[in-house]
């Protein structure tokens, strides 16, 4: 089965608090505030819409938000407030230049193989106007080096028993899992999914490759600098001119 979908939605909904989803809307709204009014703001990837409902509905981004998601449960439970378009990443319903910016939370933009990054940022590329803002979420390199193994096993809320094993390779990047979930009335859901992470200097190079310089990388959502211990890496990114 595929991870994404009923799997990820029943395994990770439980976790996120909405002060957290909170913290994270305001950091979206701070960067994007002085954005140009002239296009779209995407939310690749924007799941049931915990961020782009909170975004569209009031603040400095009312009105400018558009989800972009690719699976069809999470589209039915989508939160309301905000238009979205069902469509996949690696070839983005969106006109030439059309978006002024776009943001992915949670390693949304490094669930794919390396050339499909590339493809996913030159699709973003085409997709934004120049000097379009993009920023994404994820986990720094040496925080996945310094615990390469990890596993877990929970009971939710609602009785299904959560387990979880990866191992991350820091010669490819890759922390590959798998996730199983046993509903309590004995269904068993369970999918492998692999996320890539990069070291900063050759993430920079990826941007770099693919027509995006880096603006700022930050370690929290205070804007805290990077540093060995921080669990977040921030990155904004413009589309440079030509
Ligand atoms: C890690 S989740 C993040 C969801 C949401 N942004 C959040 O922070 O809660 C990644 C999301 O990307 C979606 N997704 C996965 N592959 C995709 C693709 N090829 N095109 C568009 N969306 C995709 C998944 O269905 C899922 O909703």
């Amino acid at each position: 089965m595929d991870f994404f979908g009923e799997l990820y939605l029943r395994s990770t909904l439980p976790f996120l608090s909405e002060a957290v989803t909170a913290r994270e809307a305001e950091y979206l709204a701070r960067a994007f505030a002085d954005t140009p009014d002239t296009g779209f703001i995407a939310d690749l990837g924007c799941g049931h819409g915990r961020h782009a409902s909170r975004l569209n509905v009031s603040g400095p981004l009312a009105h400018r938000i558009i989800g972009l998601e690719k699976d069809a449960l999470s589209l039915s439970m989508r939160r309301r407030g905000f238009p979205v378009v069902r469509g996949d990443l690696r070839a983005l319903p969106f006109g030439e230049g059309t978006l002024s910016g776009a943001y992915a939370w949670y390693s949304t933009l490094f669930a794919f193989s390396d050339e499909e990054h590339v493809t996913i940022l030159r699709e973003l590329a085409r997709v934004m106007k120049r000097g379009g803002l993009l920023v994404f979420h994820t986990v720094p390199f040496e925080r996945l080096a310094a615990s390469p193994r990890a596993a877990f096993r929970r009971t939710l809320p609602d009785g299904g028993v959560l387990e979880e094993e990866s191992q991350f390779d820091a010669s490819t990047g890759r922390d590959e899992a798998r996730r199983t979930l046993t509903l309590k009335d004995g269904r068993v859901l369970s999918a492998s999914y692999a996320i890539r992470y990069y070291p900063l200097a050759e993430l920079a190079g990826l941007l770099e490759s693919t027509g995006f310089s880096i603006t700022w990388v930050h370690g929290g959502l205070e804007g805290e600098p990077l540093t060995q211990l921080s669990a977040d890496l921030i990155v904004g990114a413009v589309l440079r001119d030509g």
